[in-house]
């Protein structure tokens, strides 16, 4: 390792609730740091929208740019940290002018990695220069260093996660309370912890970007945020939970990758979790990580998934590494290695399923649906009658039957109800939710 002495410049476009943490953490954290580097950090240039915002630090002293890419470009900077937000626009822009200009790179950014994560990570490694990302998955967990250099010698077979501390924090209040969704969210959006536009908490779209991260790192395969399977928590209902409760698991929006038969499998949807495991003891905000392995059999990370201080002590990690002189391939091995084969299809997902359907109390009705599912060879652990309340069959006179199968295929699944919806025998769309296996 070169052993540099002079501070390491670095240029923050970005000042909201990370930036500005970030500029407090470094400021809090000098001394200590440069004691651990053996060099000063120092935020010499900073940029964001409005020069005259309240934003609780001292930038006054700092020369502002009005254009994050020309702070990117700046000879004055020798790291550029990107703290703007956004997969495209003003973000690009000046992640890309960094780069090009040899600057190494250090952003919270997952929408923007998540998209073009493959073609930045080449120029970084053409530039010879650092990309690093700890904080875009998962806040303050280094889930990150963790799979691309702790986990070095595994092979890894699963990774999967709660990754969004929003749906997190819903289905525990759902569960906890007896609340509605909707009650849910909007205490959510009132603590701040939802966006008043809550889609991309709530859909799973800011998990799969997360888990786009994380497959990446953990499989050498190339990012591709659209093979994702994506479903959201919104069909998540009191009646769920309570029969998830009973059967002994819990509800949680996971973002799995695993290693199947049939290729790299990537999915983001609420998981039945058994109750037992770590990442069901896993409530409100908080992120959870869990990586099956070879050599270390099973690991859980759990922590801070967002917030200001959490975030930030992510990204003062980055800057600490790229100040000593480190410099690991973003993904973990280079770009050109990541594999570009296609992910496993959803269909052939194999794993067992909780389905919940709104049965009308007429006779042939239960013997028809057991019918269908002995046709595909689904076979059932259990099939349970239950109460109506809570369910949403109140009004049609339906009543709740509970199926939990064995390991079967998503394709198989679908058919099979599709068979039992034409036959014409329950009210409402069926609900389906997979089991995760520990
Ligand atoms: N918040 C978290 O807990 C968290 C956790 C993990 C990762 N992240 C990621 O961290 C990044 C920043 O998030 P945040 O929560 O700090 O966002 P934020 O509070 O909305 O702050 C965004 C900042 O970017 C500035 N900005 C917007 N457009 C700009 C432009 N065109 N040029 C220069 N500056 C511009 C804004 O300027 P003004 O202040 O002048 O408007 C603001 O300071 C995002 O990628 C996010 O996904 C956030």
């Amino acid at each position: 390792m070169q052993v540099v002495t002079s501070p390491l410049r670095i240029g923050i476009a970005g000042l909201g609730t990370v930036g500005a943490a970030v500029i407090s953490l470094l400021d809090r954290q000098s001394a200590d740091l440069a004691g651990r580097i053996g060099r000063e950090i120092r935020v010499t240039a900073v940029s964001a929208r409005d020069k005259g915002k309240e934003r609780g630090i001292d930038v006054a002293r700092l020369p502002w740019f009005e254009d994050a890419v020309a702070l990117a470009g700046s000879r004055e900077i020798d790291l550029f940290v990107e703290l703007i937000g956004g997969e495209g626009g003003m973000a690009l822009e000046a992640v890309e002018a960094a780069l090009r200009s040899g600057k190494s790179v250090v952003t919270a950014n997952k929408a923007l990695l998540a998209k073009h994560g493959m073609r930045l990570a080449a120029l970084a490694e053409e530039k010879g220069a650092a990309l690093a990302f700890e904080a875009s998955v998962a806040g303050g967990i280094p889930i990150v260093k963790t799979l691309r250099e702790g986990l070095a010698g595994n092979s890894i077979e699963r990774v999967y996660g709660i990754l969004n501390g929003t749906c997190n924090y819903i289905l525990s209040r759902m569960e906890l309370e007896g609340l509605s969704f909707e009650q849910c969210l909007r205490e959510a959006q009132a603590l701040g912890y939802a966006e008043a536009d809550p889609t991309f908490d709530i859909g799973g779209f800011d998990t799969a970007h997360k888990l786009a991260i994380l497959t990446t790192l953990a499989f050498g395969t190339a990012i591709d945020a659209g093979a994702i399977a994506i479903e959201g928590i919104e069909r998540v209902t009191l009646a769920d939970l309570e029969a998830a409760a009973e059967l002994g698991y819990r509800i949680k929006l996971l973002g799995v990758a695993a290693r199947t038969a049939a290729g790299i499998e990537q999915r983001v949807h609420p998981t039945m979790v058994p109750r037992s495991s770590a990442i069901a003891q896993v409530m409100g905000v908080t992120n959870a990580v869990t990586i099956d392995a070879d050599a270390v059999h099973e690991l859980t990370l759990v922590g801070p998934g967002a917030g200001g201080a959490a975030t930030a002590s992510a990204i003062v990690a980055d800057i600490a590494d790229i100040a000593r002189g480190v410099r690991t391939a973003p993904f973990g091995r280079p770009v050109a290695t990541l594999a570009t084969a296609p992910y496993a299809p959803m269909q052939l997902h194999e794993g067992g399923y909780y389905i919940r359907l709104s049965v009308y109390d007429r006779p042939g009705a239960a013997a028809a649906i057991a019918t269908r599912m002995a046709e595909r060879s689904i076979s059932l652990e259990s099939i349970v009658q239950r109460r109506r309340k809570g369910s949403g069959s109140e009004a049609t006179g339906a009543v709740p039957v509970v199926l939990i199968t064995y390991a079967t295929h998503e394709q198989t699944i679908r058919q099979a109800l599709d068979a039992v919806v034409a036959d014409g025998y329950i009210a409402e769309k069926p609900q389906v939710i997979r089991i995760e296996r520990e």
